[in-house]
């Protein structure tokens, strides 16, 4: 049955007649039923850790509209909680957590090996899953990838310009590469526990990838990519990995090869002719409807949609937003989008 899933096909390298579909952020805040069971965990961390709450929010959207995947419902910011990090969510304005920028602060966090204590929720939500989802519908695990966790970390917030993470790998670059060490180390076995607890597929989200320049992003968008995806695949053999370096522009390119990633995601800054011509030469892509079209709806969201599955239907492609879907989105037009890329044979 396995290989018959849509999403594995198309990870593997398989050009589909039309592209299998998920959404990033598919369980959120646009859906009622998704506002209904947080309003019943109370806050968004006590969601995350409650295992039968948050599969059946991961399920939400597939008994919806029949995703080709579902994605784990979690947060990119449990596994800097689970080294030791205060963490918490301010209502209307987003995450908050305790800094990490001094050797001291580095020091005082945990060993990787001690963070399942506080994940085992999370993989308990992994194995709800992998008995309770269709036997077509590919089940991704994910964790952030360490530079866009980091500058959570160093910073305490998040930020539009990452500064804070810029200014301390400037200040004490010790530190800072400490930080990312400690990050890389921890995902592998964060991952690895998510797919020996039944995940068929993960996915690394560098968001903030793009603000990495030159050597720069080699050195901490590239390189731990590459570490995490080795490790990965060492303990899984052929376990698929997705690798989202958002914004990462011409860095796109060559980066499934770099770090040994079986699919680019790609956001919406890029052409997906470019796309086609540029990176889908070298595996799967996933990708790269603007999520405003998720909001505006109508004829520009057909024609978008028609135009970003042509382009890319000459090689393996998984159709996708280029970022998360926004709470003001539109459920009708998630319908809409679905309906438009399979009928578009
Ligand atoms: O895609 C999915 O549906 C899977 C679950 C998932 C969430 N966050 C749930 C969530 C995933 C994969 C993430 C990733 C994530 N989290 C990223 C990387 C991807 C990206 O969007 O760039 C980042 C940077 C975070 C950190 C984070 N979590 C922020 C900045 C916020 C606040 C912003 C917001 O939308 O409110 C969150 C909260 C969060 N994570 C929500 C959800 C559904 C909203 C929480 C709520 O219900 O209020």
């Amino acid at each position: 049955m396995t290989e018959q899933k849509k999403i594995l096909r198309a990870l593997a390298g398989e050009t589909l007649p039309t592209p299998p579909i998920w959404m990033m952020r598919q369980a959120g805040r646009y859906l009622p039923e998704y506002r209904a069971t947080r309003a019943q965990a109370g806050d968004f961390l006590s969601l995350c850790y409650n295992s039968e709450l948050a599969a059946e929010v991961t399920l939400q959207p597939i008994r919806r509209y029949g995703f080709d995947a579902a994605i784990l419902f979690a947060d990119i910011l449990l596994l800097p909680q689970a080294l030791g990090v205060d963490l918490w969510f301010e209502t209307g304005e987003g995450p908050r957590m305790s800094t990490t920028t001094t050797p001291a602060e580095l020091a005082a966090l945990k060993d990787k090996d001690a963070i399942h204590e506080v994940l085992n929720p999370v993989y308990e939500t992994v194995r709800i899953l992998s008995r309770e989802l269709p036997l077509e519908t590919t089940l991704i695990g994910f964790a952030g990838a360490p530079w866009t966790v980091a500058t959570y970390m160093i910073a305490g917030r998040g930020t539009k310009d990452q500064g804070p993470a810029h200014a301390l790998k400037a200040a004490d670059r010790a530190t800072f590469q400490g930080i990312i060490d400690l990050l890389t180390d921890a995902t592998v076995e964060y991952l690895s526990k998510q797919i020996e607890a039944g995940a068929e597929v993960v996915k690394l989200f560098d968001s903030w990838a793009g603000s990495l320049k030159g050597q720069d992003f080699d050195d901490f968008a590239l390189e731990p990519a590459k570490k995490i995806i080795a490790a990965l695949k060492e303990r899984h053999p052929g376990i698929p990995v997705i690798a989202f370096p958002r914004e990462a522009g011409e860095r796109y390119v060559g980066f499934a090869k770099a770090t040994g990633a079986d699919c680019v995601a790609v956001d919406n800054s890029v052409t997906a002719e470019w796309v086609a011509e540029n990176v889908q030469i070298d595996g799967c892509v996933q990708g790269n409807l603007a999520s405003h079209h998720m909001v505006t709806g109508g004829q520009a969201l057909v024609d978008e949609t028609r135009r970003i599955v042509k382009a890319l239907s000459n090689g393996p492609h998984i159709f996708n937003l280029g970022h998360g879907i926004t709470p003001d989105a539109d459920p009708e037009n998630v319908k809409l989008m679905i309906d438009t890329v399979r009928a578009s044979a």
